[in-house]
């Protein structure tokens, strides 16, 4: 079934839900086009076991899934395990109302500080966490053994804050059609 984006933005269309089994053929789809070593279906079913440290989400439209995300819980600290959204819907806002409810999901389980490893030449998602105030504190050599890429670590500290909370309402916010707008076409 094709089902084609409307407009530019998600927001308003895009529904975030934990993930199911039945949620997996599409996620490994996606999965396949976006990650040169791809993780197989027995990794994220033994991901979604892990319930009580574990929080999988899909992002889907009607019948869709257009991308997913993962979050691993480790005391104050929440690790981004995953992040990713289809090609043919990215630059939409998905990744960022994931991640937004990621963060918010994160906060009511406790977590302070959220960190990921990125691959080092992937700005389009450093960009990404950058605006959600992530920034790099290391490098893991050789990280990706496939392509021997490095990662960069990143985190963003003191998400449980007042001023935090506020980042994220911004966030989402921006990604709200501006209407009448040059972005926002008639014809
Ligand atoms: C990175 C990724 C998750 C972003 O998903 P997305 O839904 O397109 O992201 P959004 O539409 O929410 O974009 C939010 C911001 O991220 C940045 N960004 C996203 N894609 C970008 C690109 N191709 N180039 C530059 N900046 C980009 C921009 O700052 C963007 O804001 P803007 O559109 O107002 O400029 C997506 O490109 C993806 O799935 N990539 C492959 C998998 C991956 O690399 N995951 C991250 C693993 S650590």
């Amino acid at each position: 079934m094709s089902v084609k984006p409307q407009s530019r933005s998600v927001v308003g269309v895009l529904k975030i839900s934990p993930m199911q089994r039945r949620h997996l053929r599409s996620v490994l789809a996606i999965e396949q086009q976006v990650y040169p070593r791809p993780w197989s279906a027995t990794l994220f079913l033994s991901e979604l076991s892990q319930r009580s440290t574990r929080s999988y989400t899909v992002g889907t439209v009607g019948p869709l899934v257009v991308g997913y995300a993962g979050l691993m819980v480790v005391g104050e600290e929440g690790h981004v395990n995953t992040l990713s959204v289809d090609p043919g819907w990215q630059r939409r806002g998905v990744a960022t109302m994931l991640l937004a409810d990621l963060a918010r999901t994160a906060m009511k389980r406790g977590v302070r500080h959220l960190t990921l490893e990125v691959r080092a030449g992937n700005g389009p998602a450093q960009a990404l966490y950058r605006k959600f105030g992530f920034g790099p504190v290391g490098l893991r050599r050789n990280y990706y053994s496939e392509t021997g890429e490095d990662a960069v670590v990143m985190w963003v500290r003191d998400i449980d804050t007042q001023d935090y909370v506020e980042r994220l309402a911004g966030l989402l916010r921006s990604l709200e059609p501006a209407r009448g707008s040059r972005r926002d076409p008639k014809s």
